[in-house]
């Protein structure tokens, strides 16, 4: 049988927010799909039930309308990626479930028909449709959303290496939602202009695989601001992450993981700080090193 499998993704890398996504290596999701008569879908997540009403399950009502066809399908999600983490666990069990629909049916489609569905089985959890995750789980590398109506995007393969801090905290009810609904409604004409230039700098870092200007876009006046209070031991982390040689350090999609961007030779003392961090908070946390991935 063949085994559907995507990526953990990080979403946003600071400016980029619900638009930039990079897919790393630090988890997995797997999904097994089974092909019958008739139509209907049903899913089954090893370890968690997060309910009939699902990202998966709403991923596929939406793929069956875009193909206009509808079939039996049974999933199983086994998701290896740590849920309401901020690190694409939903998006990731879409896309490996619809990668396992389409290889069992043998179809094929554009890749941004599946990034479409994921993306909208995410207003499951987030309240709203957000293609970010979905797109860099699907694609992998760097993906950058260009157009949201009708869904366009962008895929660069940057080499990055990454210290990712995973807190064992219980997540916030509806985390994505609540997440959402603390952002600004509305910025200074002069925080737009500056957050274009970081954003400027976040793409064209991920095209030329450039750290340093990969860590510029990684600043945020807009988004992480109403979220860091959200974000277990978030100034210490990043104090010490940056005090270690970190590049640049974010939230990690909509936490409360973090993320920060290293040179490999700074890996392992980043980690460590972060690990630090934690620690002298009190927090348990997993704390990895982690590289894009295809
Ligand atoms: N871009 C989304 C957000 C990602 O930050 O709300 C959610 O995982």
């Amino acid at each position: 049988m063949y085994i559907g499998r995507a990526p953990s993704t990080s979403a946003n890398l600071g400016s980029g927010f619900d638009v930039v996504a990079v897919a790393h290596d630090a988890y997995y999701a797997e999904a097994y799909a089974s092909v019958g008569s008739g139509c209907g879908v049903h899913v089954k997540f090893k370890g968690y039930d997060p309910g009939p009403d699902n990202t998966v399950a709403r991923a596929f009502r939406r793929l069956f309308e875009t193909l206009g066809v509808c079939r039996y399908v049974e999933i199983v999600v086994e998701n290896k990626i740590p849920v309401a983490r901020g690190l694409g666990s939903s998006g990731a069990a879409s896309v490996a479930a619809i990668a396992a629909f389409l290889e069992e049916a043998g179809l094929r489609v554009d890749p941004r028909v599946v990034v479409e569905a994921a993306g909208y089985g995410e207003a499951a959890a987030a309240g709203s449709p957000h293609y970010d995750n979905a797109a860099g789980a699907a694609l992998g590398g760097a993906v950058v959303i260009t157009s949201l109506s009708p869904l366009d995007l962008v895929k660069f393969s940057p080499r990055l290496t990454f210290v990712v801090g995973v807190p064992d905290v219980p997540p916030l009810k509806s985390k994505t939602k609540a997440m959402r609904e603390v952002l600004p409604r509305a910025v200074e004409f002069s925080t737009y202009v500056r957050q274009i230039a970081r954003v400027s700098a976040l793409v064209s870092g991920l095209a030329r695989s450039d750290p340093a200007l990969v860590a510029r876009g990684m600043a945020d006046e807009v988004v992480e601001p109403a979220r860091t209070k959200f974000v277990p031991a978030y100034d210490r982390a990043r104090r010490y992450a940056l005090e270690a040689g970190a590049l640049g350090f974010c939230i990690s999609g909509a936490g409360p993981s973090v993320l920060a961007l290293v040179e490999e030779r700074d890996a392992d003392a980043v980690k460590e700080a972060i690990a630090r961090a934690y620690a002298e908070e009190g927090i348990r946390a997993e704390v990895k090193v982690a590289s894009t991935t295809e």
